[in-house]
């Protein structure tokens, strides 16, 4: 039996898990610091990296007991090299190293979008060859694997990515931050009414969001301008309907492309309740011998548990990181 001790912290929540084989979660702590942020509608950097440093000892520990065990259990330590925020980063792989050097355990990189994408693993064993369809804060990715731990990425966004135009357009209907949970509440009381912009980059499948979430800024302002009111759950289910949209032409279209046995969602916007239920409709419509996944809800915004499986993964393939690794914001999955 294989246990991997992981560490997340590339962006605004520290998170330690411990995982059993690629599969079961002994124990898995996430530490948020979305209350400290939200009151600046963004996470700040320099804020994010001292309360990782406030935080990590004990998440350690606090994992350590819920799981019942002494780090001398645990055969590696995984945590995430990149991408993220370089100073929220580099906590994490100082803690790891230090764990690694003091205990003599090897040390396992992993790359936060792999974590995101073998959350997966948690809920079934994964096919291959497999698209996920990643879908984050930072990230909008499709990437396709041939096989275990082979990453291509085969289409991704040209601006922004969907997490954070989610975010911008909650900002400006006056949603708390990290607002696309908010968004995707306040669409249920609303109708897809507002026809909204819908860009179409020119590569087949890449992605592009900036255009979608000016849309919205400029519809508030021609409301204002000519004294005329909207309905912000119709704003936010038109924005959500036409976001997810995008997404899922992109995503109909990989699979015509890419031999495809199953079909995965994978970061935070997979918690998102419209893209749920759309990817099952196109699956059943288009694409009836692909087998869809779909994470639950805690298995999709940061935590150190899918870093653990993808962490066990990359261990039994022998990848290990030297004792001066160091965190690299802007990791390639591909490399
Ligand atoms: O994966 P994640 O926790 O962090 C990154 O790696 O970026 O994703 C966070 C993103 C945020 O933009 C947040 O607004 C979005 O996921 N998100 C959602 C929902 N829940 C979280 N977006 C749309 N609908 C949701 N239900
Ligand atoms: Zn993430």
């Amino acid at each position: 039996m294989t246990k991997i001790l992981a560490i997340e912290s590339s962006c605004d929540e520290t998170a330690v898990a411990i995982i059993e084989d690629a599969k079961k979660i002994l124990a898995s702590v996430v530490a948020t610091q979305i209350d400290v942020h939200k009151k600046y509608g963004g996470v700040i950097p320099e804020i994010a990296s001292r309360i990782h440093i406030e935080n990590i000892s004990i998440v350690i520990q606090e994992c350590l007991e819920k799981a019942n065990l002494k780090i001398e259990d645990v055969d590696a330590i995984a945590f995430t090299q990149g991408p993220g925020l370089v100073g929220s980063l580099h906590v994490g792989v100082q803690a790891a190293k230090t764990l690694a050097w003091a205990f003599q355990k090897p040390l396992v990189p992993v790359h936060h979008i792999a974590g995101h994408i073998y959350a997966n693993n948690l809920v079934t064993d994964m096919k291959f060859p497999l698209m996920a369809l990643v879908v984050s804060g930072g990230h909008t990715e499709l990437v396709y694997m041939k096989d275990e731990w082979s990453f291509e990425v085969v289409g991704t966004t040209q601006d922004d990515a969907i997490g954070e135009a989610f975010d911008k357009v909650g900002r400006v209907l006056n949603l708390p931050y990290p607002g696309g949970v908010y968004i995707d509440k306040l669409s249920a009381q609303g109708k897809n009414i507002y026809r909204l912009p819908k860009p179409k980059p020119e590569k087949e499948l890449d992605f592009s969001f900036s255009g979608l979430k000016s849309g919205v800024l400029q519809f508030i302002k021609r409301c204002e301008r000519n004294n005329e009111t909207f309905t912000p759950e119709d704003l936010a289910c038109s924005f959500q309907e036409t976001a997810i949209s995008c997404l899922l032409e992109r995503a109909d279209k990989a699979l015509d492309q890419y031999d495809t046995r199953m079909l995965v969602l994978a970061g935070g916007v997979a918690a998102n309740s419209c893209l749920r239920r759309r990817v099952q409709e196109m699956i059943a419509d288009h694409h009836l011998d692909v087998e869809c996944v779909i994470p639950p809800l805690s298995c999709c915004t940061d935590n150190a548990a899918m870093i653990g499986v993808a962490g066990t993964i990359a261990y039994e393939h022998g990848v290990r990181a030297s004792a001066d690794v160091t965190a690299n914001p802007s990791l390639d999955i591909e490399a």
